[in-house]
């Protein structure tokens, strides 16, 4: 079924396409109305099983300026909590007759495996360490948005990347739309097959910033290092962290994104995340929600389409 997994299988002109659309929304969004009706008459659901505000709050909102009955559903008082399955939970929800299913999971794979046993299109918002796609569009549509491009640019995608799911998408979307990407941070923190991802590796942050179009800071992800090493706060702003030291090292012109949540002091100076001349932050966020709008608009559609096709059928 049409469903919406990963930046991996999309082609160059899909990612164009979709960022195209997007900056539709964008200027629907600036506009007095803000409202389509692209999903009317569908049903959206909002399953996040792991904390969220940008996310969950833009395909809330996504979905209602479009026109669809958006419920979201609170996992934390479910019957996810008596013992029921997340496959058994989606298979209730299916029931119900949903068009689109927007999910959050902490493990890695578990919304591809979801998406195989219900007959709504699904969108992934996250899961685990794997991908998180809609992060990776509105990241490159505030790229495009502000070096004019998405190819042939240097981007410096710093810090936590062994549990990022942002940084994986963000590297696929980038390879493939032929700019550099370079990972800087800790070996402790660097992925075990990053050397096979096509990028070039810094474990000295100014030899990896230097000369970088864009630097993305990402959070340390302390819920994720299970039994593993956790460095120190301070010394790893010391070494890793994004002060205007560090960042007089790439590009004068070179903006400052950070997916959120941000961590101020740990992975970014404060003074450089509300610095309107570098940052962009609040941007992906603007962004984030007309990428969730163009995705949703795409997929119902493929709903449609694939709904008029089998009515011409039985008919
Ligand atoms: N960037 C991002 O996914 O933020 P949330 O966890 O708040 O959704």
């Amino acid at each position: 079924g049409a469903h919406f997994l990963g930046i991996d299988g999309l082609r160059p002109d899909e990612i164009t396409a979709l960022l195209d659309l997007a900056e539709r929304y964008v200027a629907l969004n600036r506009s007095a109305s803000k409202h389509s009706d692209a999903l009317a008459g569908m049903t959206q659901i909002n399953m996040f099983f792991e904390a969220s505000t940008r996310t969950q709050a833009s395909f809330e909102l996504a979905g209602k300026r479009m026109g669809a009955d958006v419920m979201n559903m609170s996992m934390a008082s479910s019957s996810l909590k008596k013992g029921e399955t997340l496959i058994d939970t989606a298979l209730t929800l299916n029931a119900m007759h949903p068009d689109l299913l927007v999910v959050r999971h902490p493990l890695s794979g578990a919304v591809d495996l979801l998406a195989q046993k219900v007959n709504c299109a699904v969108i992934n918002a996250g899961d685990g360490r794997h991908e998180h796609p809609t992060q990776a569009l509105l990241d490159a549509l505030t790229i495009r948005r502000a070096k004019g491009r998405l190819h042939r640019l240097v981007v410096a995608i710093c810090g936590d990347i062994a549990h990022s799911r942002v940084a994986r998408s963000n590297i696929l979307l980038l390879n493939r739309m032929e700019s550099r990407v370079r990972l800087v941070g800790p070996p402790t923190l660097m992925p075990a097959g990053a050397a096979d991802w096509g990028c070039e590796i810094h474990d000295d942050m100014r030899a990896g910033l230097e000369d970088a179009d864009v630097v993305m800071m990402l959070r340390l992800q302390k819920e994720r290092m299970d039994g593993g090493f956790i460095p120190s706060e301070r010394e790893y702003f010391d070494r890793y962290g994004l002060d205007a030291e560090k960042l007089a090292c790439a590009k004068p012109d070179a903006i400052v994104m950070h997916p959120g949540p941000m961590n101020r002091g740990v992975e970014i100076d404060g003074m450089i995340a509300d610095d309107i001349n570098r940052s962009v932050i609040q941007e992906q966020v603007e962004m984030g929600v007309a990428v969730r709008m163009a995705v949703m608009d795409r997929l119902a559609a493929t709903l449609r389409d694939a709904r008029q096709r089998e009515r011409l059928r039985s008919s």
